[in-house]
């Protein structure tokens, strides 16, 4: 038999092959991660899924066949929305272009080192020769045999999406000159500071992550925080130490939850802050409280959210309340001089 891995765009005739590798993976991750969408479990489902993804305009898919049997898949996509302007496109990067939680699999009986990195060959040639040059897959936390393939690709743990699957209270001690508020239109410049500082969190090191936080950036942050206080249902929390602001703890109706990660009843945690010189005194654990609170009076029974896996502070506080990792997106950055025209002309001569 040819051992050979050969690597072609994924067609039609593949789907019934791709699909069942999928849902089998899935299977395996479902009972050890909390709040996984089980309609990914339905083959036609998931099927008709893929279908969507092969078909985006800016995606690339691909299938490693041995012998005759298809033995794994990738959909690999260039982000789009890097090119739009506001508030949170901002926040994503440009020239880059990922492969989600829910486009990737490789059958259980071969080597997932060799086949994904076939796989990632066929991709990343197409991406880097467009000039994307970062670089990201989202993998099942519990599934070490397909992060260490990407381990040995060159990426590295970046964002990890964790739920807290119950909503109970958060223990907090009483903090007398602290009260809590939730924010109204008319405190949108509140909001705008605390946003801000949370902005300028992420872009010290060790996260080194673009937050639009600028003067100019004044009024996208503010088109994109109007419209989310007119709406109950995008609570924003601001503690006080007398009249000043010191924190804030969001949630977003209309979350950033991804396909893979059941988001019924399940409110999406946006933004969780307390100034850097109020914080360690309980403020965090006390809006996190309130904030709690507010998703059991609306009958949610989950929270997700994203966390840089570099953050200091924000990850081992989520950590310590309760919120569990679910999927971690892994990261490359090639070297932007590599894809300068002028490299390629003297390199290829
Ligand atoms: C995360 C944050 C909101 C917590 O608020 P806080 O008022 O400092 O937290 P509390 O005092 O209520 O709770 C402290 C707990 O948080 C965690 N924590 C907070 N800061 C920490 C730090 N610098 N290092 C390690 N753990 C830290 C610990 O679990 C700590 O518990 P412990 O005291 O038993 O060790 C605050 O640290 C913060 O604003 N960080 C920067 C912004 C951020 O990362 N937000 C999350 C984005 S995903």
């Amino acid at each position: 038999m040819n051992n050979q891995i050969k690597v072609t765009p994924l067609e039609s005739e593949h789907l019934e092959d791709v699909g069942k590798i999928l849902v089998r993976r899935l299977e395996s991750e479902y009972h050890s991660l909390p709040a996984i969408n089980g309609d990914f479990l339905d083959i036609g489902h998931t099927i008709e899924y893929i279908v969507n993804q092969k078909n985006d305009e800016f995606a690339q898919s691909y299938v490693a066949i041995q012998g005759q049997k298809v033995i794994g898949f990738v959909i690999g996509k260039k982000n789009s929305a890097a090119n739009q302007y506001n508030y949170l496109s901002q926040i994503s990067v440009p020239d880059s272009a990922e492969v989600n939680f829910l486009t990737h699999a490789v059958s259980d009986d071969v080597d997932a080192n060799s086949v994904y990195r076939e796989l990632y060959r066929a991709l990343a040639r197409n991406w880097v020769d467009d000039g994307q040059i970062h670089h990201s897959i989202h993998i099942a936390a519990c599934d070490w045999r397909t992060q260490e393939a990407w381990i040995n690709l060159g990426f590295g743990r970046h964002t990890t999406i964790a739920v807290r699957p119950e909503i109970s209270p958060i223990e907090t001690a009483q903090i007398d000159e602290i009260t809590i508020k939730q924010a109204r239109p008319d405190d949108i410049n509140t909001v705008i500071d605390m946003a801000e500082i949370l902005g300028k969190h992420h872009i010290d090191s060790p996260m080194f992550m673009f937050w639009p936080v600028q003067k100019k950036d004044r009024k996208l942050a503010k088109t994109f925080f109007e419209e989310l206080l007119t709406n109950e249902n995008n609570p924003h929390f601001i503690a006080y130490d007398n009249n000043h602001a010191v924190g804030m703890l969001s949630f977003l109706a209309q979350g950033l939850i991804p396909s893979h990660i059941d988001s019924k009843k399940n409110i999406y945690l946006f933004m969780g802050i307390v100034a850097p010189e109020a914080q360690q005194n309980g403020i965090g654990r006390t809006l996190l409280n309130v904030g709690m609170s507010w998703a059991r009076d609306h009958d949610y029974k989950s929270s997700t959210l994203h966390v840089l896996n570099m953050n200091h502070s924000g990850w081992p506080f989520w950590e310590a309340n309760g919120f569990l990792p679910v999927e971690y997106s892994m990261e490359r950055i090639i070297d932007s001089r590599l894809i300068s025209n002028n490299f390629k002309k003297i390199a290829l001569l």
